[in-house]
Parts: structure tokens; sequence; C-alpha cells
């Protein structure tokens, strides 16, 4: 008999966590409190206690060969970037075809997890769990906790002095479903990370006036990138990475810069972060500047002062006869159902190896999947991670001593803490240096023996090699060598750019009919006839 892992929650990491576990021949026992998979992804039109609740319109900001499941491609005709009830979809198809449903017990609260009294020799948990009213408690030789963190919205009325005065109705936009109740009204919006830049586009719409109140400012991209490619299809390369890392960081942050200001410069429109070259997490909206531009929006700094009926901002400016405030100011991250001590175990700081697990335990029978996000995927990142925990649990990777992953700690995230567990800040953006995501993986990879070996690959099959350097990191990679290997990876990476085109090329223009052939012919003739003009003018 294998190990009994209990995991917490069904979204993605959940599920990742429970595949991972049968892979390692665990028994896991995933408890859902809601009556779904799919977590954040899962849609309903009221906010749920203690679930991640998002709104209407929730698009993703990674594509979907940079998102999927690393053996678990989307249909080649899905959009690259998916409104969250196709990805809804596509969760709970991979629920379904991996088998994973029998092993979840829904509507079921964890309320309570304790290490029991025998945990020194045993490493095992008391699980209290609650069901229809009823309590029960179960031992578990180990825990995957995966329970998301975009639950308890950070609602940060003490500092903003006046707030207790305003008329109108102000709430978090975890409670923003859709912009209806806005027509024709004057809105701010506090904070600026993809949800808040996302609801005032949305409102911009159809309120009368929509203002973005911000402290540090941020970089937006647009989801279409180069030529017209998926973001991060172009940016997530190991070659990119490689280029990022190798100059200095004087040079790599004013490439940085100048590439962030290629679209539209920041400074012009507001929205310039203060700290210019710090790799904040950017923000994903294609239609922000647009916005601004059409003066349908504006962007502020920090709010000052409330009054009764407005807000004045920092450099004396006012919006007046506001009607709703609405606060984008991130979530703060909780785990009611764990003593704190346990993932914080120093200044009330994340002390976490790899993001994952906490360093003090006599037994490492605990793991965090999901809390670590760097500019990359939730998706692949949890599958790898719960990998990684799922062989701790069956001894078949051992964890360096206490002493080794504290210095770790200290020294890998000591100044990255910040950008490797966003949000916690005040108003929402993480100040970050980001993570780099590439790095982040190869590392958990490396102790899976699933990081890529690419020399060995050049050696072997340099088509394929070429592709997973220069190409987009995309999942697959990860599961394309050794132990967890999955057959179809190889041919996952070959086609992956044909199931990123295959969706918007619905109009399909024949080899005839493009002009290029004939332009480029016109490019030659003409070229040919200036150098025999040179040639002639000059003999
Ligand atoms: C607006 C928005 C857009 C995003 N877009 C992207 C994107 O494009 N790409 C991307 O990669 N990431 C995106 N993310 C990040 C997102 O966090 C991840 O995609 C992913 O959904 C996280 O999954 P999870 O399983 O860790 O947590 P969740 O999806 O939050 O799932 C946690 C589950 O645990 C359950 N649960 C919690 N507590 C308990 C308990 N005590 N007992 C029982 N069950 C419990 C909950 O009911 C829930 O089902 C976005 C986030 C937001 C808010
Ligand atoms: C996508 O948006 C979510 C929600 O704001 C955020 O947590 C995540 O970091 C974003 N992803 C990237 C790659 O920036």
């Amino acid at each position: 008999m294998g190990k009994r892992v209990a995991i917490i929650g069904a979204g993605v990491s959940g599920l990742a966590s429970i595949r991972c576990c049968l892979e390692e021949g665990l028994e896991p026992t995933c408890f859902e409190r809601s009556s779904d998979v799919g977590g954040l992804w899962k849609f309903s039109d009221h906010a749920e206690e203690g679930r991640a609740s998002i709104y209407q319109s929730v698009f993703t900001n990674s594509s979907k060969e940079m998102m999927c499941f690393p053996d678990f491609p989307y249909p080649d005709d899905y959009p690259n970037y998916m409104h969250h009830s196709k990805l809804q979809e596509y969760i709970q198809t991979f629920a379904q075809k991996k088998n994973l449903l029998r092993y979840i017990k829904f509507e079921t609260l964890v309320s309570s997890i304790k290490k029991c009294p025998s945990f020194i020799v045993t490493g095992q948990w008391d699980i209290v769990i609650e069901k229809d009213g009823n309590q029960e408690s179960i031992i578990f030789d180990a825990v995957m906790i995966c329970s998301g963190h975009h639950v308890y919205p950070n609602l940060p009325t003490n500092s903003f002095p006046g707030l207790e005065n305003f008329q109108g109705n102000y709430f978090h936009s975890r409670d923003y479903k859709g912009p209806d109740a806005f027509k024709g009204k004057r809105v701010l919006v506090i904070g600026l990370g993809n949800s808040g830049s996302d609801i005032a586009v949305e409102l911009s719409r159809l309120a009368a006036q929509v203002m973005i109140s911000t402290r540090s400012g941020s970089w937006v991209m647009s989801r279409v990138w180069d030529d017209g490619y998926p973001w991060d299809m172009v940016y997530v390369t190991r070659f990119a990475s490689f280029l990022r890392n190798v100059f200095p960081p004087l040079i790599s942050d004013w490439l940085y810069v100048k590439k962030m200001n290629t679209w539209f410069k920041h400074e012009n429109y507001g929205l310039m972060p203060l700290n210019g070259p710090l790799r904040k997490e950017p923000v994903f909206n294609d239609e922000l500047p647009s916005r601004i531009l059409c003066g349908a929006l504006s962007i502020k700094p920090s709010v000052k002062l409330f009054t009764e009926t407005s807000a004045m901002f920092e450099d004396g400016t006012m919006f007046e006869a506001i009607d709703s405030i609405i606060f984008a100011t991130g979530y703060n991250y909780a785990y009611p159902f764990l003593d704190d001590s346990i993932i914080k175990s120093r200044n009330n700081e994340i002390t976490l190896f790899k993001g994952i697990f906490p360093p003090h335990m006599e037994k490492p029978t605990l793991a965090v999947i999901g809390l670590v996000q760097s500019l990359g995927a939730a998706i692949p990142t949890a599958d790898l991670q719960a990998r990684w925990a799922a062989k701790v649990f069956a001894d078949s990777c051992i964890l360096p001593t206490m002493k080794e992953m504290m210095d770790d700690i200290d020294e890998k995230m000591g100044k990255k803490l910040k950008c490797l567990f966003f949000s916690f800040l005040r108003f929402g953006q993480s100040q970050t240096l980001q993570t780099d995501y590439i790095t982040y993986m190869d590392e958990l990879g490396s102790f899976i023996g699933a990081k890529p070996n690419i020399p060995w690959l050049m050696l072997t099959d340099p088509q394929l090699a070429l592709e997973v350097y220069f190409g987009p990191c995309s999942p697959y990679q990860f599961r394309l060598m050794g132990p967890g290997k999955w057959d179809g990876a190889r041919n996952a990476i070959l086609t992956q750019w044909d199931r990123t085109v295959k969706p918007t090329r619905s109009r399909v223009v024949s080899e005839t009919q493009r002009q290029h052939p004939f332009f480029n012919l016109f490019k030659m003739l003409s070229f040919s006839v200036l150098l025999l003009a040179i040639l002639l003018v000059f003999y």
C-alpha cells in the first residue's frame, strides 16, 4: 500500500497533485469545498466564501501552448488566449480523461491540519474535514496544500484617510462581475494590476468617467507580441532567457525598458513605473493605451484623501462626484486551516524551500503547490512542483538538510522573496524583480531528472534541440526525458506553432493570391537597376 496523501483543493494545482501522486504509487484523496474542479476558473456570478472569484470577462494572459498540462495539449482549434469558460472546459476534460474525479471528495471542507503526536517518527497529519455539517478526523501520511491564493481580498481601507466619509459605494475587485451596473457612472479604480486594468477598460465603455489610481505605475504589455505571435511564445524561450542573463544588469535593464516602451511610451500615458527597470510583474492589456488615447480612461497617482464625494490625489488634482470605488488591490494569502508558524517560520516571512517545502519539519511530509508565481503559467509550474513533492513523499527524492534549505532560502529568496510570492504588498501589486520562469522550472526539473538535456538532444535530435532552445519553452519540454516522460512530447513540441496559428488563420490565402513573390521580384529588379545605374555612373 502506498502512502496516503491528502490534497486540499481541486483547482489546477490539486489536479496536478492527484495525478503526480498516482504516478508515484501514492494514494491521493483530494478534498474540495465546492462542487466542481477548476478552482478559480469555475465561474460563479457571486463571490463564494473561501474560493477565488473572477469577473465574467476574464481571459487568460498566457497562451495555450504555454499553459497546458505537459502531456495534454489543447485542441488545435482552441484560441491562444482563452475565455475562462473555455479553460474550465479543458480542466474538466483533463480531470475526466486522466480519471482523477474518483479521488476527489466534493463539498468537503478541510477545517484543520495538525501534526499527529507521533509526527517525529511517522510524519503523519491529522486532518479534520467537514461535510454536510459533520466533522470527521482522518490520519494521512502526507499533505499537499493546493487551496489557491486569490481568495482573501486585501482591502487596505485604513490607509485611505477620509474613506469613512465617502458616500458612494466601494468594494474589492473580487466582488466585481461585470459593467452593467456602472452605466453613466463615475468610477475610480484603485490599483493597476491585471484586474484593475481589465475592469477599468471594461467600464470605460459604459461609464461616464473612469480613473485608475496607481502608486507605482506598471509596464503594460500586449498579448500580441512581435509579428503578432502570442507574447510568451516569443518571450519565454531559453535563448531569450540566456540573452537576458548574459548581459550586465545595466544593459539588460536598458534593453528591457526599451522593449517595454516600443509599443507606446509609458511616460506619456502616466503609466511609467517608479522603479523603471525593476522587473515588476507587467500588466497584460491590449486596450488600456487605446482607452487612454481616447480619453475614456486616465491614470492618476495615489489618493491622498477622500471626501464625501470625491478623491484628492497626491498631485493635488481631484476626481469629483465619484459614484463607486473599486479596490483592485490584490489578495493576501492565508491558510486558515494551518498553524501559521509552519509556513512562516521567521519574522512573519514565508520561508519555503523552493516555494514548496517548510524547511523546519522533522519529516518532509507537507508541500505547498501553486503558491510560487514567476512570470510563467500556473499549470506547468504546479505540475512540476507536484511531481517533485510526490517523489519526496515516495522517498525517491531526498531534501537537503534543514540548514542547507534555510541558507538557500536566505540566499536565493532573500532579496527576491517578494517577487516569488507576489501580491502581499499594499495596493496589490508586487514590487518585484521577476523570477525567471525557465530558471525556476529547470531547477525543479533537475531535482527529478526531467530537465531537458540540450547538448544530448543536439547530438541525437538536432531538429528538436533547436526548437527546444530557440523556440518557446513550452510545458512539453519537462516531460520530454527522464522519469515521467510522455511519448508525445517530441511531436507536441514540433507541432506547437501549427496549433498556435490554426485558430486565427481562419481565412487561408493561397500561395498565388499573396503579393509576396511578385513584390520580392520587384524589389530585386529595382535593386539591380540601381546597381547598374551606379556602375554606369562610375565608369
Ligand atoms: C483574474 C485572474 C487571471 C489569471 N490568469 C491566469 C493566466 O492566464 N494564466 C495563468 O497561468 N494563471 C493565471 N492566474 C493565476 C491562477 O492563480 C492560476 O491560473 C490557477 O488557477 C491557480 O490554481 P490553484 O489550483 O493553485 O488555486 P485555485 O484555482 O484557487 O483552487 C483552489 C481550490 O481549493 C479549494 N479550497 C480552498 N480551501 C479549501 C479548504 N479548506 N477545503 C477544501 N477545499 C478548499 C477551493 O474551493 C478551490 O477550488 C489568474 C488569476 C486571476 C485571479
Ligand atoms: C496573469 O494574471 C494573473 C491575475 O492578475 C496574475 O496573477 C498572473 O501573474 C498573470 N500572469 C502573468 C504571466 O503575468
